[in-house]
Formats: structure tokens, sequence, C-alpha cells
């Protein structure tokens, strides 16, 4: 044998080995161009058949044309190998079951929220916030809660840092137990007239059950100018009750106390179970209680540098999660925190 045939078979191998590991179209023009291009291997053996002595030239010329077919065959191959894997991977498999996008959506208690909050902006009321972490003065004092007032004994309200501060210092900071510290930020900052909502969480140091939470929202109202009376109070949260509950919804007001509001009330909204003849939901009473609300305390109004001669207005406090529960039929206010998407996505 020629030692150009041996060069020849060998190149051939060569061939074979490279197109086996070619894995892309890219990988496999590079084989082209090393082997068959016009500076490529083959070319350049084939070039030498001239120089090939007379007598060997037909065995010669016989090799060069197997080796020729073999290596057109084996990039043949090669190409169809790459272009099955191509059309493999970009194949559409219609049994595959569909990607659902799982998009979030609002937690009940911010469409609660949301909600009340617009039905306040559209009677003209704007919204004010204030923080979580509160003093004692914007959360007690200054909302006129006497010192031994309940509320704010550490079994029920969470303070900051009491082995160095006293609960009953005005500057020593707690967990708000209402939004009505905002009422205090809003007019300390402001002149009247005030018309303001303020939605926030508060905290309380409640044993959680059915109805009670550590951490609940309210939205608190605040409307301060000259002669709002409590037909305005009651005109408000009826108009609200309409709009949040239907518009056959009524209200009621029982009396209560508040320290801050003069006279205080609680406020009922119409069962929307039973529409008010009583019912499970009601307890039979025909009335879900919404709202603690009233009179701004004249002490109030000298606390933060109103003059109560000039000035009345009315608050209210209303309960988020307590109208969630009403408005979606909820039974136990712990579902709401619970996290269960098969729960929530209901809403
Ligand atoms: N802050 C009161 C509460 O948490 C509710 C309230 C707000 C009452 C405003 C009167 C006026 O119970």
């Amino acid at each position: 044998m020629t030692e150009l045939e041996n060069e020849l078979l060998n190149t051939l191998k060569d061939v074979q080995e490279a197109l086996a590991k070619v894995s892309g179209e890219s990988e496999l023009e590079e084989c082209r161009a090393k082997f068959l291009g016009r500076k490529g291997l083959l070319p350049a053996l084939m070039a030498k058949l001239g120089t090939v002595p007379k007598e060997d030239k037909p065995a010669v010329g016989k090799t060069l044309n197997s080796v020729k077919q073999q290596v057109q065959a084996a990039f043949d191959e090669a190409t169809a190998k790459i272009k099955e894997a191509k059309e493999e991977s970009e194949a559409l498999d219609i049994s595959l079951p569909a990607r659902h996008d799982r998009i979030g959506h609002k937690h009940p208690i911010s469409l609660v929220m949301d909600r009340a909050v617009a039905i306040f902006r559209n009677m003209g009321f704007i919204v004010a916030d204030g923080p979580d972490l509160e003093t004692v003065w914007d959360n007690f004092d200054a909302l006129n809660a006497p010192q031994d007032h309940p509320s704010r004994t550490p079994e029920d309200t969470f303070y900051f840092d009491l082995d160095k501060c006293d609960w009953l210092d005005p500057q020593t900071m707690l967990l708000r137990t209402q939004t009505s510290d905002v009422q205090i930020r809003t007019m300390m900052a402001q002149k009247p007239p005030v018309r303001i909502v303020c939605p926030g969480r508060c905290y309380r140091r409640d044993t959680p059950d059915a109805t009670h939470g550590m951490s609940f929202h309210q939205i608190e109202g605040l409307y301060v100018d000259e002669n709002v009376s409590l037909a305005d109070l009651k005109g408000t949260l009826g108009a609200f009750a309409r709009e949040m509950f239907g518009e056959q919804t009524k209200i009621r007001f029982r009396p209560h106390f508040f320290p801050f509001t003069e006279p205080s009330v609680e406020c009922d909204a119409s069962c929307i179970a039973c529409g008010g003849k009583g019912c499970r939901v009601c307890k039979g009473s025909g009335w879900l209680e919404i709202a603690g609300a009233g009179m701004v305390n004249p002490a109030v109004f000298k606390n933060v540098g109103y003059d109560p001669e000039k000035v009345s207005g009315f608050a209210f406090g209303l309960g988020i999660e307590r109208m969630a529960m009403i408005r979606y039929a909820i039974g136990d206010l712990r579902l709401l925190y619970d996290n269960d998407v098969r729960f929530l996505h209901q809403f």
C-alpha cells in the first residue's frame, strides 16, 4: 500500500472520529472546513494523486474514491443526526399539562381596607398615616386615657424596654393599641378643619380566638370643623355602611364610653345575613357591631391646642377584620392569618 493510501485511510478515520464528537451545527461546519474546505486535508491529499507513479494510479484512485464516498456518508449521517436532535428539542409536546399563571391577588383584609378607604375618599376624607411603634403620650395620654385605665397595663399592651422605662411615662414606646393615635398626630401637625381616615394595624395582648388576635386592623376617622354634630357622624357611618354592606343596611348607635369621645357610642349595622330578623351570624340580635365612635372630647382638643369653643368634631374606629368577616361570612378570624391559599383564593 502506498504512503498516500495510508494517509487517505488515516484521514478517513480522523473524519469519522471528529464527526462522532460533533454535537451542534457550528461544530459540524468547523469539521467540514477542516477536512473538505478549500485548504482542507482531503483536497490536499487528492492533489497528490498527480505525483503517484503511473502503475500505482488505478489502485490509489480506487482507494481515493472509496474514501471520498465514506467521508461524504459520514458527513451526511452527522448532518441528519444534528437536524433530528434540533427538531426534537423544538417539538411541542401537546400532552404536557398547561402551566397556569399563579397570579397573586389581594388578601381579604386588604380588599376591605381598600374599599373602606375608597368609600371615605369619595366623601372627601384624606388618608393619613401613623407609625405602629408609638409613644404612651400619643396612644393614651393625649387621648385622655386616665392613668388607671385598664388597657394601659402591660398585661393588655405591648411595651418596649419596661426594664428601663415606666409604662406611665409619656415617652415610653409601645405598639399602638388603636389607630386613634393618628387623631393626635394629625391635629398636632395642622390647624382645623380636619377630615382624615387612617387605615392601620394595632396590637393588643389578647389571647387569639375566633374573634380576637394579638394584631388586627382598624380604620380611624376624624372630622373636625365648626358645627360638626352627632347627626353628621350618624349620616357618615350610615352612608359608609350602605356602600360597604348594601343599600338596605341600617345602622344604630348604642351608648358607650371612650375617654377621647363624649358622648361615645358603639355603632352596629343591621345583619347582612338575615337583614335584621335575627340569625346565627348576629346571634339572634339582628345587629353586628362595626365601630366605636363619638364626638371628640374637648379635653382632647385642649391637649392638641385646638379651641373647643370654636370647633367640634367626630371620630370613629371601624374594625377591618370584623367587617371582612361580615362581608365574606368568615366564621373564624384566625383563618385570615393562616395564609392557606386554598382559603385565601376564594375572595
Ligand atoms: N379607638 C377605639 C377602639 O379601639 C375606637 C374609637 C375610635 C372610638 C374613635 C371612638 C372614636 O376601640
